[in-house]
């Protein structure tokens, strides 16, 4: 299965034909599209509604996980609702599988990687954010075990290792992604795991266990020689 991902389009009506044009050949070198979050600005229906009129061009089966920007106006279920109306596969914890090959995909959260992951003590405050970082991680769990194929992606916006978000300011490390993820995909393993929301972190890194782990943040891409909107993985 040959797959193209990307993350971050955050789209704006304004893009619309820039995105079709860099959309418009996907189909030719790719049988599924990945989506890894940050879909929207601010997470508005009215923002949704013009990219699915995009996307809906693209012809190729999509799946998807939502971003933090997509969260933004509380909304999410209602995005979630048009995205799965208009065919695109919407993955929140859970899994799901086409010709063989297995997806997992949820949002993930913030945390940090490793020794200076926050740990769950003292305030209740900090304990609640721990406890969202760890809750996304079980999800991540769940939809893993659930997946029976021999091939498996995992979709992810943060990311679950340090490495690909390196060339961010090492101050906001914490904030981009959470390894309580990568500590999941290297129990279960996996193939192939994609994530957004580093826009300007690394395209390629490896879990502890060696799981390639790529980040397909759009902007970043696009810095890459040729520059591109999407990345096609082969597996
Ligand atoms: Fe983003
Ligand atoms: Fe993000």
């Amino acid at each position: 299965m040959r797959i193209a991902a990307t993350a971050d389009l955050h789209f704006a009506p304004q893009s619309a034909s820039a995105l079709r044009n860099q959309f418009d050949k996907v189909r030719d070198s790719a049988d599924v599209l990945i989506l890894a979050g940050d879909l929207t600005n601010y997470g508005q229906p009215a923002e949704m509604e013009p990219l699915l009129n995009t996307l809906v061009r693209v012809r190729i089966p999509i799946v998807a996980v939502l971003g933090n920007h997509d969260y933004e106006s509380d909304q999410q279920p209602e995005l979630i609702r048009m995205m799965t109306a208009a065919g695109i596969k919407v993955l929140d914890g859970s899994a799901y599988e086409r010709d063989g090959v297995g997806f997992a995909g949820t949002k993930g959260f913030v945390g940090g990687f490793g020794r200076g992951a926050l740990t769950a003590f003292g305030e209740a405050e900090i304990k609640a954010f721990v406890r969202s970082s760890v809750d996304e991680a079980l999800k991540l769990e769940r939809a893993m075990s659930q997946l029976r194929t021999r091939k498996r992606v995992v979709v992810l916006h943060y990311a679950p290792i340090a490495a690909t978000t390196e060339g961010e300011a090492p101050e906001i490390s914490a904030f981009l992604g959470s390894s309580r993820l990568a500590e999941v995909i290297d129990r279960h393993g996996a193939d192939l795991v994609v994530h957004g929301h580093a826009h300007h972190g690394k395209v390629d890194g490896r879990t502890t266990a060696g799981i390639p782990v790529h980040n397909v943040a759009i902007t970043l891409l696009q810095c890459q020689q040729p520059p591109a909107a999407y990345r096609i993985f082969d597996i």
